[in-house]
């Protein structure tokens, strides 16, 4: 049986209180929207692997912070987790309708993986004593947040100068993300005063987890589209890989600082400029 971790009482949001996480339910449409969405296949298949990789992690994020919802006692936490929750059905939502199209492209191979990436998560679950099972939804968020962060500043690198309605949708799951980006980490720190743990969590399983799945799911899908087939494409492939790599990589170590919280004044900076650039998606 798994040990109880203890109730807290002090005040750990560290969301800052000029953000408000607030669930919003835009429609988007993906039917005329191409497989190829972004400036180049490397860019978009990044992206359509990463979509794969979502509904499991982001049910898994919800079903956590869940469970561990009565150890919680701060009530701007509680409201947080709540709104969280929230945010990441609505983007479960969303991603499955774009993995059903994806699935109408051509790649079998996308089955047999959803599958196994549920099956070892949930065993992973599984044998994870509560410590390591907190660390989970907090390790997810530290790579939603970076991607979503790199999506918007750098917009031009993934997107080029497209616009349709898949990119719409991920400027505003990137807002969100961004917005919730301290609140697994907050119930993770409650709970758990080794948060060193978490960069463990992160080198150990994580990071490699995550790098397999969504580099990997890649590189299926350009082969299968017979991009990778072209000597040609071997180039802008390698520097699509070594330039995002770092997105995935970096940051894990800060954890190690317990004095270490998600928002930083340049985050609230991006999130404000994003959120005024985006106003038209989320009315
Ligand atoms: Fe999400
Ligand atoms: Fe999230």
């Amino acid at each position: 049986m798994k040990k109880r971790i203890p109730q807290t009482k002090t005040a750990h949001s560290s969301t800052p209180e000029n953000i408000a996480i607030e669930p919003r339910r835009p429609e988007f449409d993906f039917s005329g929207v191409d497989k190829y969405w972004l400036k180049d296949p490397f860019t978009s298949q990044f992206m359509n692997a990463l979509s794969i990789v979502v509904p499991v992690s982001e049910r898994t994020v919800i079903d956590i912070v869940r469970k561990y919802a009565d150890n919680i006692t701060e009530p701007k936490l509680i409201r947080e987790m709540d709104a969280l929750i929230r945010q990441e059905g609505r983007h479960t939502l969303m991603h499955l309708r774009c993995n059903e199209l994806l699935k109408k492209c051509g790649y079998p191979a996308i089955r047999p993986f959803e599958r196994f990436q549920k099956f070892f998560v949930g065993k992973m679950r599984k044998i994870s004593p509560p410590a390591w099972e907190l660390a989970m939804p907090a390790a997810f968020e530290h790579f939603t947040s970076a991607i979503s962060r790199d999506f918007i500043v750098n917009n031009r690198f993934w997107a080029g100068d497209q616009s349709n309605a898949a990119i719409d949708f991920t400027r505003w799951h990137a807002l969100e993300e961004l917005e919730h980006q301290a609140v697994c980490f907050d119930v993770f720190a409650a709970l758990e005063k080794r948060t060193w743990l978490l960069t463990l969590a992160l080198i150990f399983i994580w990071m490699p987890a995550t790098l397999i799945s969504v580099y990997g799911m890649q590189f299926y899908f350009l082969l299968k589209d017979g991009i990778l087939l072209k000597r040609k494409n071997w180039g802008p492939y390698l520097k699509f890989v070594f330039q995002s790599l770092p997105m995935l990589t970096r940051g894990a170590l800060k954890y190690i600082d317990k004095a270490f919280r998600p928002w930083n004044p340049k985050d609230i900076q991006i999130y404000q400029a994003h959120k005024q650039e985006i106003r038209h998606i989320l009315s």
